[in-house]
């Protein structure tokens, strides 16, 4: 089957408290499937968040699964080193790839799932092809490079045709993550266009009750998806 009913809600600490990370992680571990871990290098998106040596520590401390998001110039190179120090998923630009099915191999024989992300600009007809070799596709919901952002409705129709696509592939189901925006106003209509997993960055952060936000984030979601 090409679909299931999961709802993952992974909270971005982009807007988290960078100087006590290992806190704000635990005051969503127990409501949130994996924490996204966005990876910026100020060349593929004009701003910079952690390195590669901060990335390790976050991973090492983590109570909860880490999903990288690489906003990084050099994938090929870089995304499978992500593989190698623990993380539970990596997702790359298709964007900035050059050579897209030797990076999923080897983010996949370096034992993590593979995720491929692409910008709003980018059609699904540019991916289409790497859907039965990826577990994970990231609709951009807003322009990468900096949380805060106000949700872009007008990818919904991406995010319907690519439901639509992997409701009919026989594989395993390819997660359908919405990156960028999501918050309690927005979430229903990404649900409801066929996403299946969360990022959410601010309106979980800026929040006084972030497992609060993440509990009804989910029901949210649950209440909209369907497939
Ligand atoms: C944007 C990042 C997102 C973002 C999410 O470049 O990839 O993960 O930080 O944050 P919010 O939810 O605030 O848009
Ligand atoms: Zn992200």
């Amino acid at each position: 089957m090409g679909n299931d009913k999961r709802i993952l809600i992974n909270p971005s600490i982009l807007n988290a408290n960078f100087d006590d990370l290992e806190n704000e992680i635990n005051k969503v571990s127990t409501v949130s499937d994996a924490i996204h871990l966005d990876i910026m290098d100020n060349k593929f998106v004009p701003n910079l968040s952690f390195d590669f040596k901060r990335a390790a520590e976050i991973i090492e401390f983590s109570t909860l699964p880490i999903d990288a998001h690489l906003m990084i110039e050099d994938p090929d190179t870089i995304a499978p080193q992500y593989a190698q120090i623990g993380c539970d998923s990596v997702s790359f630009h298709f964007e900035a790839a050059k050579n897209c099915r030797q990076i999923i191999a080897n983010i996949k024989s370096n034992g993590a799932k593979v995720g491929m992300a692409i910008k709003p600009a980018t059609p699904l007809s540019a991916i289409e092809e790497f859907l039965d070799v990826i577990d994970m596709l990231v609709v951009m919901t807003v322009e990468p490079g900096f949380g805060g952002q106000a949700f872009m409705s007008e990818q919904m129709l991406k995010v319907s045709q690519a439901r639509a696509k992997i409701n009919l592939s026989k594989g395993e189901p390819v997660l359908l993550q919405v990156d960028g925006g999501i918050s309690l106003t927005t979430i229903s209509e990404a649900a409801l266009a066929g996403a299946n997993c969360f990022v959410a960055g601010s309106a979980v952060y800026k929040d006084s009750n972030p497992a609060e936000i993440v509990t009804k984030l989910r029901e949210l979601a649950k209440n909209s998806f369907k497939i």
